[in-house]
């Protein structure tokens, strides 16, 4: 009887273990807003466009992100980028961009049945300029990001890709009711990984 108790115990602690991710304490905004820029493999982009039909206006993309290997996050968003690429053209132009990064890109939201909309399904906004990696920092913008997107290694050579990273402003965290909060890149980078 005592076994079966246990044993009823035991499947009810994995089940619910199993799936349940913590995040986080949503009051925790600088520690919130690093944990979502370091689970995020991918982000949005918005630049100012260069192209004649929206020039001068907002054009969001999708880019593949890292802030460094896994578990070893250092903040800082790293990018691969190609000067043939469309946003990449208006980074030229102006490097002022914004980017989004959201748990709904990961199991969190999902998991927990929340709408990507649902401030509970947190998310980062950033802004800033977006700089090439200078040549001290390459070895570990391409260890940051290959070791996430293995795939890069093989993207044509002939395109031009390199490795750019954003020069964090500002940033903006809605990880709960009540309104949309921010950190100052200080309290951000303060955070141990
Ligand atoms: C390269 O960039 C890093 C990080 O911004 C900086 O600490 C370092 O001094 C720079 N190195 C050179 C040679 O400019
Ligand atoms: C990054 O942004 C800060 C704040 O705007 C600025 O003071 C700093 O010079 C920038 N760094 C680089 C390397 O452009």
């Amino acid at each position: 009887m005592m076994a079966v108790r246990l044993l009823v115990l035991l499947l009810f602690v994995l089940t619910s273990c199993r799936g349940s991710i913590s995040i986080p304490p949503h009051d925790e905004v600088a520690r919130m807003a690093r944990y979502i820029v370091h689970k995020s493999d991918w982000c949005s982009m918005a630049t100012i466009s260069t192209q004649e039909s929206i020039k001068g206006l907002p054009f969001s993309n999708v880019f593949s992100v890292s802030d460094g290997p896994l578990e070893k996050g250092t903040g800082e968003p790293y990018l691969y980028l190609t000067p043939l690429e469309i946003s990449v053209h208006d980074i030229q132009a102006n490097p002022e961009v914004s980017l989004a990064m959201t748990l709904a890109a990961t199991d969190y939201c999902r998991k927990q049945k929340l709408d990507p909309q649902s401030p509970l399904c947190c998310r980062v906004i950033l802004s800033g300029e977006v700089l090439v990696v200078n040549s001290t920092e390459i070895g570990f913008a391409k260890e940051a990001l290959f070791s996430r997107h293995p795939g890069m290694a093989d993207w044509p050579h002939e395109h031009g890709w390199y490795f750019a990273k954003l020069n964090i402003t500002n940033i903006w965290v809605l990880d709960y009711f009540g309104g949309i909060k921010t950190v100052t890149p200080q309290e951000y980078y303060k955070i141990k990984a």
